[in-house]
């Protein structure tokens, strides 16, 4: 397989995963998985739901297999910083177990993430997990949230620019930001982004149609997913939106 056809495959797989969590909302709420969101009795549900229904791909020291992803640790981190419990739940809930997916009832599948979230560190709390108040929660580390990891759809704010050839950047932008919708955004929400500061990554965007160079000089939002690579980040463009029509100093 070309990289091309490997990032289009990885871009589809994501669709898919995306598709999958839409409806589960986008949390701007700063509670996170550090805030004690599931009790221990909960874990030790799920623990037993993980025991007779996920342990047999995922094994028993989560390592799972080169099919059945990693549930705990760095790859667990992964995939999910960033990201909430509330799409990890959906995530869970509807494909897996993968050879019989939906085939839980959905406090089992609430419970089985409460124990994911205990076998990775994060603290229990005196309430439990429940469907609705996972959408709110955050997956971020310890100390605090971090750059969204490749192949997530991401918002990130900067200004437009031609980059090499025909190429386009957005510089002096925001750090990248998850989001769940890759349509272009409202007025309101392009207007609740203008004033913010800028900041210092550069972006390189990957196919923008139409061609934007009316918006040069711009401060612009661009949605997409994030490719992250030793020559740098780029956004591969779902919708790009303008924010402000002046970059300023
Ligand atoms: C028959 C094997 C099998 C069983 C049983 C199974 N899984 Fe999976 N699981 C997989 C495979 C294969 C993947 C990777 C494909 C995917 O992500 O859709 C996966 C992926 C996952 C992921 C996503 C990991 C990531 O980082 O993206 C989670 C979370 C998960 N499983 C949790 C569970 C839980 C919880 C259970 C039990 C309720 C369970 N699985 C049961 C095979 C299984």
């Amino acid at each position: 397989m070309s990289e091309l056809e490997t990032v289009s495959r990885r871009l589809t797989l994501a669709v898919a995963a995306l598709l999958v969590a839409a409806g589960a909302g986008e949390a701007q709420d700063r509670t996170t998985v550090w805030d004690g969101v599931y009790t221990a009795e909960q874990a030790e549900r799920g623990e037993a739901v993980y025991k007779s229904h996920c342990l047999s791909c995922h094994l028993a020291d989560f390592s799972g297999t080169e099919e059945a992803s990693a549930l705990a640790g760095e790859p667990f981190m992964e995939s999910w910083r960033e990201d909430t419990v509330g799409n990890l739940y959906t995530r869970v809930r509807n494909l897996m177990p993968f050879d019989e997916p939906a085939s839980l009832s959905d406090d089992a599948y609430v419970d089985s993430v409460a124990y994911l979230l205990q076998v990775n560190g994060f603290p229990a709390g005196a309430a439990e997990l429940t469907v609705a108040g996972a959408a709110d929660v955050r997956i971020e580390a310890e100390d605090g949230p971090g750059d969204v990891p490749s192949f997530a759809l991401v918002s990130a704010v900067g200004c437009l620019e031609r980059g090499d050839g025909a190429d386009w950047v957005l510089a002096r932008a925001t750090r990248a930001v998850r989001t769940t919708d890759p349509s272009d955004s409202s007025p309101e929400a392009l207007a609740a982004l203008a004033g913010r500061p800028l900041g210092t990554r550069t972006f390189e965007l990957m196919a923008v149609y139409p061609d934007p160079a009316a918006h040069a000089g711009h401060v612009m939002e661009a949605k997409g997913f994030l490719i992250r690579s030793p020559d740098g980040d780029r956004i591969n463009v779902s919708a790009l939106g303008m924010v402000a029509d002046a970059c300023g100093p």
